[in-house]
């Protein structure tokens, strides 16, 4: 029997990590669905209809049928990757400017009705492994196992300033601990679909967890849940 793995969480808890391994092991598909409302807030910055000083919600919601995410394979073996109307955008989405301009676009409930109708699609013959912030309460609230991922603050902008930091990108610490709890809050205290934990979600804080085991704690509990046993 296949099922649907719901993984939610705060910013920067490892989710996709443990979300890919999960879908690896099991054979199942990954889904990003935070990198869904990154590719809106990269359309809308292309466009102009962001920055620090505007805003422009209208013509944001007016453009959502021009702007085409799909998630594609380059080759047979790869992971498929986030294209933008065509092109593929799976480095460019990760950037600090895409992270600064993200919560606010994701409180629009225009943009999450248009994405959670493609989340809902790519999910609908179970098999999938998603993560964001409001699969388990919003997107699949059926899902046979939701884990919800939260470890400290500090740990979470230490981790992603390292991420960042590898691939050649010129942040400092406090910014990207800034974005972190910036993003918490926004996401947390939105109206529509705020992110927290659902009742029937486990919670792993892997702040003091080393991948390897927070792998084995999870595939467990997906293994039980697979088997039916819990
Ligand atoms: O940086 P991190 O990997 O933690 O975040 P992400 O999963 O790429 O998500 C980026 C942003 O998209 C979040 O901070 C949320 O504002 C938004 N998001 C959301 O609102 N709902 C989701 N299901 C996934 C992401």
């Amino acid at each position: 029997m296949k099922i649907t793995i719901a993984i939610d969480g705060h910013s920067s808890t490892g989710k996709s990590t443990v979300a890919k391994q999960l879908a690896d092991h099991l054979g199942y598909i990954y889904v990003d669905s935070g990198a869904m409302y990154r590719g809106v807030t990269l359309y809308a910055l292309k466009h102009d209809l962001i920055s620090e000083h505007h805003f422009d919600k209208k013509q944001l919601i007016d453009s959502l049928p021009k702007i085409r995410l799909e998630f594609i394979k380059e080759n047979e073996k790869d992971r498929a990757e986030i294209h933008l109307n065509g092109i593929n955008v799976e480095k460019e989405i990760r950037t600090m400017n895409v992270s600064e301009f993200v919560s606010p676009i994701a409180t629009l409930p225009e943009v999450r009705r248009k994405l959670v109708m493609l989340q809902h699609e790519i999910g609908k013959e179970k098999g999938v492994v998603m993560d964001g912030r409001d699969i388990g309460t919003v997107v699949f609230p059926d899902a046979e196992l939701k884990i919800f991922m939260t470890a400290k603050p500090e740990t979470r902008a230490s981790r992603r300033f390292n991420e960042l930091s590898r691939r050649g990108d010129e942040i400092t610490y406090k910014e990207v601990f800034d974005n972190v709890k910036e993003r918490d809050h926004i996401d947390s205290t939105r109206k529509d679909s705020p992110l927290k934990k659902a009742e029937d979600a486990i919670e792993v804080d892997n702040s003091e967890m080393n991948l390897e085991d927070q792998f084995h704690i999870i595939l467990q509990l997906a293994k039980d849940r697979i088997a039916g046993r819990v």
